[in-house]
């Protein structure tokens, strides 16, 4: 995801300046190239050193350092940069930036850098919610700056309140976001995700082995470009994808219903789901006791929530982009074309489900994209991630030419 991207993490002292190491830890994971500046005071709650090792970048804290700006002088810092990021932010660095400051390392290639800088406050509440502070972030929020705001929670300092520095996690969403074209904004997407469940008593079901890892993957890349996103998802272990609605469900009829309160406000619908087909015919109160040595369970038939999609008259509504998925075990494109048509969709995308590397519960896949219009695009193996991009690229593009 940030494979080539220079980012500038700019440390501050605070006691969450322990937190930024793990967001360099998802950075340098993602694949950025990041270099540390540590103010004076950052240096007291944590050694460069430990940036240094993590980043394998030499940690910049004076300004005038000769050798190191020699070697690599701050206005060529700030230059090479993608993103400037400032974690934890304190009112003091917040306060100077907006009046204009430039007295140390920090400030100084902040002030140098045509990079988008995002901040991530950490502070006593006290001094978060002081009108001061308040003029400076609003100041410096008119002028394009972005911030990652602080949650509620128990401080360092005793109180209670906002101040906290927001998760590594969500810093490094807003830092993708950041990086990332917004060319979904204005649009919004359901995204379905996840197995159901369907229960045949209150300990057993019947379900599937999708993770919701592909259908997770699509509702961050369609938010971090911009768009409002409702994921509709089956039961997963996944982390909840930051800024995206989420409405959980467990069984197929619970997912109908949720897509259709949902599908009147939506420009796309992607059905990453695996829906159960069956489901049994009743669910028993009771756990069902051992008796035979065999058992039968009668299947009903649950709706196809995307055929339902594909078949409904939209009336005045216009009728959103509709992609499907399909799961094959044999004869992939042709199975994929025929639900391609039956369900009247707009795309599908074909996936092997019987390959280790691709399909359930595994990080990455490969597929077939086939199109009404009778186009399809080959997608090698790739991660879910980068195949959640190409799939997004061409609903873009075909949202353009209706
Ligand atoms: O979750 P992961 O572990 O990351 O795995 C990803 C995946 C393999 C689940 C995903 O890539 C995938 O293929 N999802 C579709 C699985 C599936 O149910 O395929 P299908 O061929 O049975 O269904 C075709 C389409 O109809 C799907 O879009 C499905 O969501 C939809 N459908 C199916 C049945 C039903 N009752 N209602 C539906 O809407």
């Amino acid at each position: 995801m940030l494979v080539n991207k220079k980012i500038i993490l700019g440390v501050c002292g605070g006691i969450a300046a322990y937190k930024a190491i793990e967001l360099l830890r998802l950075l340098t994971k993602a694949g950025a190239d990041v270099h540390i500046i540590m103010t004076r005071a950052a240096q007291e709650f944590v050694a460069p050193l430990t940036f240094q090792t993590l980043s394998s970048n030499p940690v910049h804290t004076e300004l005038f350092n000769l050798i190191a700006e020699r070697e690599i002088g701050h206005i060529s810092l700030a230059d090479r940069a993608d993103l400037f990021m400032v974690v934890p932010a304190t009112a003091n660095i917040i306060g100077k930036i907006a009046a204009g400051i430039a007295d140390d390392m920090l400030t100084t290639t902040v002030m140098a850098t045509k990079a988008p800088v995002l901040f991530a406050p950490a502070m006593n509440v006290n001094m978060f919610t002081n009108p001061i502070y308040r003029e400076n972030e609003q100041k410096l929020r008119a002028l394009g700056y972005l911030f990652e705001a602080p949650v509620s929670g128990s401080l360092a300092c005793g109180w209670e309140g906002e101040g906290k520095l927001a998760s590594p996690e969500v810093i490094f969403e807003a830092a993708v976001a950041a990086l990332t074209k917004k060319d979904l904004t204005g649009r919004t997407i359901l995204v379905t995700a996840g197995p159901t469940r369907e229960e045949i008593d209150p300990v057993r079901y019947i379900s599937n082995h999708s993770s919701g890892k592909m259908g997770y993957a699509l509702a961050r890349a369609a938010r971090r470009r911009g768009a409002q996103v409702v994921l509709v998802t089956g039961p997963t272990a996944l982390a909840t994808p930051v800024g995206v609605t989420v409405v959980p469900v467990m069984s197929a009829m619970e997912m109908q219903e949720a897509v259709m309160a949902h599908v009147a406000v939506c420009d796309v619908v992607i059905k990453a789901a695996a829906v159960a087909d069956y489901r049994p015919a009743t669910r028993n109160s009771t756990k069902i006791k051992k008796k035979a040595d065999w058992a039968t369970i009668e299947l009903v038939r649950n709706p196809d929530i995307l055929a339902g999609l594909g078949g409904m008259d939209y009336g005045l509504k216009h009728r959103p982009f509709l992609v499907g998925f399909a799961a094959e075990t044999d004869a992939l494109t042709e199975n994929a074309a025929k639900k391609l048509s039956e369900k009247k969709l707009d795309m599908i995308v074909a996936n092997d489900v019987s390959q280790v590397d691709a399909g359930f519960n595994v990080d990455t896949n490969r597929a077939v994209l086939l199109f009404k219009d009778g186009g399809s695009t080959l997608c090698e193996l790739m991660s879910k991630e980068q195949l959640a991009g190409t799939i997004l690229d061409q609903i873009i593009a075909r949202l353009a030419e209706s």
